[in-house]
């Protein structure tokens, strides 16, 4: 059994590093396909994640050396364009190794991905996308078989900023023939990190954080070497540890260019929050007044977010409303917060969070990367012991969460 063991914390002290965004890094891994040769990135973080999706490049024939947070990506100029079921069950993003083999090599047999803790999550719009830039697609055995003779710029109206999708059109688009506009693009930090790779790879994009995206295909890409962007959703979650402990943090490396929205609400909670020379401090000396909070797609509140603003208004000051936006499915963390002595009322789409004065520790599992985080953190704000089983999930999306927390005073083991 793998177990976070916490026990109630704070206030907290000192300097957390934040390393690059989970979110980015595995966008740039498929990107990297998109180029024939040596690609390095830097700041990778050595998560779980990023571990399958070297997995999926290797298993397509790609050459992969990882040392520390320093990847290099050795493409050949054949790949076996199969993601199997294996790889895409353990982790649903490997979903964006589509775009970039039809438009690399005209064809991709990836697995469907199936449903998870979020509810069920279509892929219809990155396939829709894609057809309307010329793949077309077969479904057999649980497999999508694409081909593409060549693709095709056109313009493409997502109905839903996905991010998902985005990123797929967008990595297709690059080689396409002729030029593609993406319309309601998603406009998340990370996409505009992949537009930058791609950039710096010799493609052609305009509109970067816009929502409208306008890319001339090009008919080949160069390996490069590339930065991560700081990852904002383990800024977030160190915030949130600050939120329930008090204390003060500096987190280096964040951007608070990409966290504006969150860190309005937590001011508007009563958290002190500056940028510095190195990223972002941040000061918390009372109990937190509770808000609202409604998710959105960016710039608006991240969903990646709100296990950790639901579990800071579990001990804030009132009572706030949590109105979940993006996934119809991602409130089952709450039961286990009920388990530990929070006041939540939830249904549909929304939840009432009363604040308590202090949680109360008890054994509970985690359901997803951010859940399970969220969990550690309410375990900082418990009496007594909280045991956070099924830790494995957190791995998934964190770097030594453990003991980024104990070296600034939070009492966390992973056993
Ligand atoms: C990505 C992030 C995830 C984040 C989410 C929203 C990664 C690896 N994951 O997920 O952490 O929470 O963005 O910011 O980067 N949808 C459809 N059809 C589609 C695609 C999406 O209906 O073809 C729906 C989804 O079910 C969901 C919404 O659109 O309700 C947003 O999903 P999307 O933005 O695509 O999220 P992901 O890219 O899967």
């Amino acid at each position: 059994m793998d177990k976070f063991l916490v026990q109630g914390s704070g206030p907290l002290n000192g300097e957390v590093r934040i390393g690059g965004a989970k979110n980015s890094a595995l966008k740039l891994m498929a990107a990297s396909l998109l180029a024939e040769g040596s690609t390095s990135l830097l700041n990778v973080p050595d998560i779980t994640d990023v571990a399958i999706m070297i997995e999926l490049l290797e298993a397509m024939g790609v050459r992969v050396q990882r040392e520390g947070h320093r990847i290099d990506i050795d493409v050949p100029a054949e790949i076996d364009p199969v993601a199997p079921y294996s790889l895409v069950e353990r982790m649903r993003a490997s979903i964006v190794v589509l775009g970039p083999l039809l438009s690399r090599i005209g064809r991709a047999q990836v697995a469907m991905p199936g449903g998870d803790d979020f509810g069920s999550r279509p892929i219809d719009m990155h396939l829709q996308g894609l057809e309307q830039l010329g793949a077309t697609f077969s479904y057999e055995h649980g497999d999508i078989n694409g081909r593409a003779e060549q693709l095709l710029g056109t313009e493409v109206f997502l109905e839903f900023p996905s991010v998902g999708a985005t990123e797929n059109l967008l990595m297709a688009a690059v080689l396409a023939e002729g030029t593609t506009v993406i319309e309601n693009a998603a406009r998340e930090p990370e996409i505009g990190d992949l537009a930058n790779f791609l950039l710096k790879m010799g493609a052609l994009i305009d509109g970067i954080g816009t929502s409208r995206l306008r890319i001339e295909g090009v008919t080949v890409l160069r390996p490069v070497t590339y930065e991560v962007i700081a990852d904002r959703i383990e800024a977030a979650t160190y915030l949130a540890a600050l939120a329930v402990c008090g204390g003060e943090l500096r987190l280096q490396g964040a951007r608070p260019d990409h966290m504006e929205m969150l860190l309005r609400k937590l001011e508007e909670m009563g958290m002190a929050c500056q940028e510095n020379d190195s990223g972002l401090e941040a000061k918390v000396r009372d109990r937190l007044k509770a808000v609202d909070i409604s998710t959105l797609p960016y710039p608006g509140l991240a969903t990646d977010y709100k296990p950790f603003l639901v579990t800071a208004l579990c001990v804030s000051h009132g009572a706030g409303m949590v109105t979940e936006n993006i996934f119809a499915g991602r409130f089952r963390y709450i039961d286990e917060l009920v388990r530990m002595g929070a006041e939540i009322r939830a249904e549909g789409r929304h939840a009432v969070v009363r604040g308590v004065e202090r949680l109360s520790g008890a054994p509970v599992r985690a359901h997803d990367i951010r859940a399970g985080a969220a969990l550690v953190i309410a375990g900082l704000a418990a009496d007594g012991e909280t045991v956070i089983s099924d830790a494995h999930h957190v791995d998934r999306g964190y770097e030594d969460l453990a003991g980024k927390l104990s070296s600034v005073g939070a009492q966390v083991t992973r056993v």
